[in-house]
This record gives C-alpha cells, sequence and structure tokens, in this order.
C-alpha cells in the first residue's frame, strides 16, 4: 500500500467518524426530547397515584361501610375523573379499606347484600363471597381476597391510596 493510499484511507476514515460523530449527535438532539416527551406522562401518572380524602375517621364503625371518592386521573395525555369505591371500617387500632371490585371477573360487591350471608361480601355476579377481611370464601368463584387499600390517617381524615392484592 503506497503513502498515497494510507493518506487517502486515513482521510476516509476521518470523514466517516466525523459524520458519524456528528449524525449521532444531531440524532441525540431529536431523539432524546421526543423520548422524553413519550415517557414524561407515564412518569406523571405515576407520580401522581398519590393519596386521596375519603372520610373522618368519626364515620367508621367496626362494620363496613361503602364510600365513593372521585380524583382526576392522568392517563398519558388524557385527563378524566375517576370514581372508586372502598368499604371502610376500623378493626380494632386498624383501619381496613377493601375495594369493591370482585377478583373473580370484576363486578362489583357490597356487604351484607345476600340475606343468606349478612356478615360477608358478596358479589351478584356469580354468588363470589367474602369475609369481612376481604378473604375469599372456598367454594365461591373468587379464588383471591379483595384487593386492599393503602390507608393513611392525617389530622382525621382517612386517605387511601392504591388498591393493592392481598396475597
Ligand atoms: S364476578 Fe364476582 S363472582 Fe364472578
Amino acid at each position: 500500500m503506497s503513502d498515497e493510499q494510507n493518506h487517502n484511507v486515513s482521510r476516509r476514515q476521518f470523514l466517516t467518524y466525523t459524520l458519524t460523530g456528528v449524525g449521532g449527535f444531531m440524532a441525540a438532539g431529536i431523539i432524546l426530547p421526543m423520548a422524553r416527551f413519550a415517557i414524561d406522562p407515564v412518569l406523571q401518572a405515576e407520580s401522581e397515584g398519590d393519596m386521596k380524602a375519603v372520610t373522618d375517621v368519626s364515620e367508621l364503625t367496626d362494620t363496613p361501610q361503602r364510600f365513593d371518592f372521585s380524583y382526576e386521573q392522568e392517563d398519558a395525555w388524557n385527563t378524566s375523573e375517576v370514581t372508586e369505591t372502598a368499604f371502610i371500617y376500623q378493626s380494632g387500632e386498624e383501619i381496613v379499606a377493601l375495594s369493591n371490585t370482585c377478583t373473580h371477573l370484576g363486578c362489583k360487591v357490597s356487604w351484607g347484600s345476600s340475606s343468606d350471608h349478612p356478615n360477608q361480601f358478596y358479589c351478584p355476579c356469580h354468588g363470589g363471597r367474602y369475609e369481612k377481611d376481604g378473604t375469599n370464601i372456598e367454594g365461591t368463584p373468587p379464588t383471591e381476597p379483595l384487593h386492599k387499600y393503602q390507608v393513611e390517617v392525617r389530622e382525621g381524615t382517612v386517605y387511601v391510596g392504591k388498591a393493592e392484592p392481598q396475597v
């Protein structure tokens, strides 16, 4: 290989590296803001999964009571009003808040609505039943307990967070 060829190859490499570097830099300048734009609402929605005020502690008894609560939910680029329901009761020092969504196929359960089982949660769709603490009753369709909300009490107000599986 002559000196001239070496020089040409070296110039070609130089141009390749330079163009690759400039191209990469320009691509990063375009792609990174787009990625941030795409991901940011998702991250925001996560961080907004905060606690919602539902009721006063003084309203609670040892019997599960139904409380509906609404809040604005940002789902990527859309904002919508969401209403959820929790059955909340006092169990000694603990405040228990259970989701009313049946873990079988998602119908809505209620407390004491079956005259045959007045001290249980009952799902009218397929006869699913749960104990007061949300435990699914064997022999009925649900195979896992009702989901349980995170609970916090601040200055006499009960706040709930996300409903999570109990298993
Ligand atoms: S959806 Fe509740 S028992 Fe089937």
